[in-house]
């Protein structure tokens, strides 16, 4: 891979990466679109699959995280990617001799909130994983999903922090009809719990309404509480947190107005979903 980019660097041609963990869908997809608009028809377009062991808590879903390479293979054919770069666990951490895999990307502060306090090892995992297809795609563009929207915030900060010479650009949320942020793991949900998991984006909209329905700021505590007991009338709901921050520091917001962004992650029986917005 690396030898390839740095063939492409050579010749001028512009990469646009599009980093996932595979089992494609049309978020993923509209990744893609966006990549493919930023280097146009003379640029190569990448996408990786790479299931990373190490963003997975032990007790969290590695070994049955959905897969179907040969569906992501033509899904990506379709849609118009130049290269799917598809790397081993020992590629992306070389053990040479059985000598221990030792070196990680660290964000310190923004890693630390939210999602971070859910899955400690988590953000490290994905800088490190990231930082490395940078190294390896050798990008000059890479998308990302604004459903995760606090990776793309550490992202970004890891790209500044570390002077990678990358422009990071996040794509909208892709919903299904009825409002339920398209994920891979939306398959872990029953037939019961995937209608009670419209409960996410259901709290996005009452937040909104609240907000603009106020005439001052709402004090968060109280929109929190509301918004918990409304999702957790569902009976397979479960809210692991709910926050108001802003969207740039991620700092958490005492009082909630426009311009304020929510992030929550709730649980669906076993399944737990993540989804955010801007009110
Ligand atoms: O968002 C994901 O799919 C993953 O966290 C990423 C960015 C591909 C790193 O493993």
């Amino acid at each position: 891979m690396q030898r390839l980019a740095r063939r492409w660097q050579s010749e001028r041609i512009p990469v646009g990466f599009v980093p996932t963990m595979g089992y494609l869908h049309a978020g993923h997809l509209s990744l893609v679109k966006r990549a493919r608009k930023e280097v146009g028809a003379h640029g190569k377009v990448v996408l990786s699959i790479y299931v990373n062991p190490t963003q997975f808590a032990p007790t969290e879903d590695l070994a049955k995280y959905p897969r179907d390479l040969q569906g992501d293979l033509r899904r990506c054919r379709e849609a118009g990617v130049d290269v799917v770069f598809v790397p081993s666990d020992a590629e992306m951490y070389p053990q040479p001799a059985g000598e221990a895999y030792s070196t990680y990307v660290l964000e310190e502060n923004l890693s630390r909130r939210m999602e971070g306090v859910s899955r400690p090892i988590h953000f490290r995992g994905v800088t490190t994983v990231v930082a490395k297809l940078f190294n390896l795609v050798l990008p000059r563009v890479a998308v990302f999903g604004a459903k995760d929207f606090q990776q793309a915030t550490i992202i970004r900060r890891m790209v500044r922090d570390l002077h990678f010479p990358i422009k990071i650009i996040v794509a909208p949320t892709v919903r299904e009809n009825d409002g339920l942020a398209k994920s891979s793991r939306n398959k872990y949900l029953s037939p019961a719990e995937r209608p009670q998991a419209l409960a996410l984006s259901q709290a996005i909209q009452a937040a909104r309404e609240q907000v603009r329905q106020a005439a001052r700021p709402l004090p968060a505590a109280k929109l929190k509480a509301l918004l918990t007991r409304q999702i957790q009338a569902h009976p397979a709901a479960r809210v692991d947190y709910l926050e108001f921050f802003n969207p740039r520091t991620l700092e958490p917001a005492s009082q909630v107005a426009p311009g304020v962004q929510m992030a929550m992650a709730v649980f669906m029986g076993k399944t737990r979903l993540i989804d955010n917005g801007l009110l």
